[in-house]
């Protein structure tokens, strides 16, 4: 049974025509992008970076999703210091890749799905979520390198294998969210997904950001393995745990631009373990340091009733990969 009008649920709706299936998280580097732009993914360097992320392209190909929601954050490209809305639901048809100094990357644009979108805004707004809906706006780095490093290199006349729905927050720009109202975030959006009577859609929540960095003043340069690590342990098994670690946590201990690991927490407060389900499989665990001046998180997680296309995993359970 669907969810009662108005009510915030606590148990997922099993059988629902939109399945949450996998969670994917990963880091957005942006040097990342330009390493695949300017053909240097074979250099030893970046390599290794990149190994990381052959399971889950291989994942990808078996496991494709017909929408994937996209948490991110803006780098001061969609949004300057003119408007600053802390969480940004893209309602829009399509989305023009941003020119983030360099000209636009060379890749395709972005096509969202307004129809589950309008409906995740009527849900998540009434669920007390105040969300900026945006019809209109390019996207920087923080969504087209997830895009990339998981489907691979396409130009810019091909088109990304799914349907984008991106879920900008702000942590640009204090002040920014906590983790606990970014989990709340992503137990309103599973509530929303539970609540759509639309055709069948098989959808992944990727939360993307992170891990460690800080780019300026005398920390510049900052990684902190250890708690990177424990973060991404905390996320697998304890991720309401996670929610009393405060703002500071993130920027003591992983940097001023760690801040950005709240995104990942709107995809795992979605997670059928939230709502009194069983608690999801760790497909691929991946982490590495450095790539550019960040240290590189990534795991796939999925719900136990997603379908098990999961090639074999190497890498899986091998937290301190360097
Ligand atoms: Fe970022």
């Amino acid at each position: 049974m669907p969810p009662a009008k108005g009510e915030k649920a606590e148990v997922f709706r099993k059988n629902a025509p939109a399945q949450y299936t996998s969670a994917l998280f990963t880091s957005h580097v942006p040097a990342i992008g330009a390493a695949m732009d300017l053909g240097k993914t074979e250099e030893p360097y970046w390599k290794k970076v990149f190994s990381g992320y052959e399971w889950t392209r291989q994942w990808a190909k078996e496991n494709k999703p017909d929408v994937v929601i996209l948490v991110y954050n803006d780098h001061a490209t969609a949004f300057d210091s003119s408007i600053i809305p802390t969480f940004v639901l893209g309602t829009g048809a399509e989305y023009p890749v941003a020119d983030e100094g360099y000209g636009p990357r060379p890749v395709p644009d972005v096509k969202g799905y307004p129809e589950l979108a309008a409906h995740i805004a009527q849900s998540v707004i009434q669920d007390d979520f105040d969300l900026t809906l945006v019809n209109e706006m390019v996207v920087d780095h923080g969504l087209t390198v997830p895009l990339s490093l998981v489907y691979g290199e396409l130009d810019p006349e091909d088109e990304w294998p799914v349907k984008v729905i991106p879920l900008a927050v702000n942590v640009v720009q204090y002040p920014v969210p906590s983790g606990r109202r970014c989990y709340e975030l992503g137990k309103a959006l599973r509530r929303a997904l539970d609540k759509w009577d639309g055709p069948e859609l098989n959808v992944q929540i990727w939360g993307t950001g992170g891990m460690s960095h800080q780019l300026q003043g005398p920390r510049a340069g900052l990684i902190n393995e250890e708690w990177d690590n424990a973060f991404l342990d905390h996320l697998i098994a304890d991720p309401l745990g996670l929610t009393d670690w405060d703002h500071m946590e993130y920027v003591d201990e992983a940097g001023s631009e760690g801040i950005e690991l709240v995104d990942w927490l709107i995809a795992r407060g979605a997670m059928d373990d939230q709502f009194q389900g069983d608690a999801p499989s760790v497909d691929h665990r991946f982490y590495h340091v450095p790539a550019s001046n960040t240290a590189v998180g990534h795991l796939v997680m999925s719900n136990p009733g997603a379908p098990k296309n999961a090639p074999a995993n190497t890498a899986a359970n091998t937290p301190d990969q360097n």
